[in-house]
């Protein structure tokens, strides 16, 4: 099989790597995986779960969220039936929302289509709501033992300079071609051998130019390797720049309860709470003449999503009379109202208060 991955090794050194790459990334990776507990007890659901939270969060911020979640909801018929609050609860702070709405809903088909069981199918998981190419490989290859690649942000990044490939792994393109090239590396492990290659992207060839040579076990096979190409490489066009917005966060209080609303079913941090947002970037005085309250300055925040950045400023704005709305305790703030990190630093200054 022939691979274009634009590099000056020769046809031959890239199939000598390509054979040669599994035995020692095996072995490392036996005595140096990271214990983690969807590692020590794998199952299907289990390894799911982990990898949709990994797909936005590093792995030691997603342990809590991960055993907090196991904790509610152990099987995948609880999280069929799980009530949508619980479910924001869980994942606040994670952001992408979006992903724990299509687990839900990829629980609920499971239950009423599979028999209540994950299908041990590479192509029949990806029928499933929030499940690609890429959780279908880590799920059909960890829990069930499929020959399935895995190609994350990190194995890209370690094909690329193990090849010394100058494929922009931004391009689609340059991710079917190192797919390719990881489906004739498969070795009986699967699993291990995925999650080695994530892992050493993870924990050895890590990003921005710092890679630790020193401690790859498969330096040796490397062509970036003791070259300038294992700083350089990967080759990664910039993203177009977000655009950034300005609102003004009101924080309104009467007695002990805070004013909330709901977000849109639809778009940016759907069905979230949130407090009252107005465009643009108020002054005090200008709270003070919209709202009649009495107003205390928050601060400036930033929270910066895919395409967007949010740049805030927040006012506390204490009014006598509850007009209407959700008026909510620091209490429910805290057990049942999920309000997304964006507006972590105005939930904070409430319960600090
Ligand atoms: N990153 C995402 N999933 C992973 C896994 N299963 N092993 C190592 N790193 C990962």
């Amino acid at each position: 099989m022939k691979f274009e991955l634009q590099t000056t090794l020769s046809d031959a050194e890239v199939v000598f790597r390509i054979r040669q790459l599994p035995t020692p990334l095996l072995r490392w990776y036996h005595e140096n995986r990271r214990i983690l507990p969807w590692r020590e007890e794998v199952s299907p659901y289990r390894v799911w779960v982990s990898e949709i939270m990994l797909q936005q969060t590093r792995v030691r911020a997603a342990i809590p969220y991960y055993e907090r979640f196991l904790k509610e909801l152990p099987t995948i018929q609880d999280l069929a039936e799980a009530d949508d609050d619980l479910l924001k609860k869980l994942w606040e702070g994670l952001g992408y929302y979006s992903r724990v709405r299509n687990l839900k809903a990829a629980a609920v088909k499971v239950m009423e289509e599979f028999g209540g069981e994950l299908p041990a199918d590479y192509k029949r998981l990806q029928t499933l709501p929030g499940i690609g190419e890429y959780t279908a490989g880590a799920i059909g290859s960890i829990a069930f033992g499929l020959k399935v690649p895995v190609v994350d942000g990190n194995v890209l990044r370690v094909f690329s300079r193990i090849f010394a490939s100058h494929l922009d792994i931004m391009r689609p393109q340059s991710k079917t071609e190192f797919t390719r090239l990881a489906q004739e590396m498969l070795p009986e492990e699967t699993g291990d051998f995925n999650q080695s290659l994530m892992e050493l992207g993870a924990t050895v060839c890590v990003p921005n130019g710092a890679p630790l040579c020193e401690v790859c076990p498969v330096r040796d096979l490397c062509a970036a390797y003791g070259t300038p190409l294992a700083e350089t490489l990967p080759v990664k066009t910039e993203k177009a720049a977000r655009i950034k917005k300005e609102y003004t966060v009101l924080v309104y209080r009467c007695g002990d309860r805070y004013l909330v609303q709901k977000r849109p079913e639809s778009g940016l941090l759907a069905g979230m709470w949130e407090f009252v947002m107005k465009d643009g970037h108020l002054t005090e005085t200008q709270v003070e003449t919209l709202t009649g309250g009495v107003v205390t300055k928050l601060g400036k925040s930033k929270h910066i999503f895919t395409h967007v950045e949010w740049h805030m400023v927040g006012y506390l704005v204490c009014v006598d009379t509850a007009d209407q709305g959700v008026w909510a305790t620091t209490e429910e703030l805290r057990e049942t109202f999920a309000i997304p990190a964006a507006f972590r630093k105005y939930r904070d200054a409430i319960f600090t208060e």
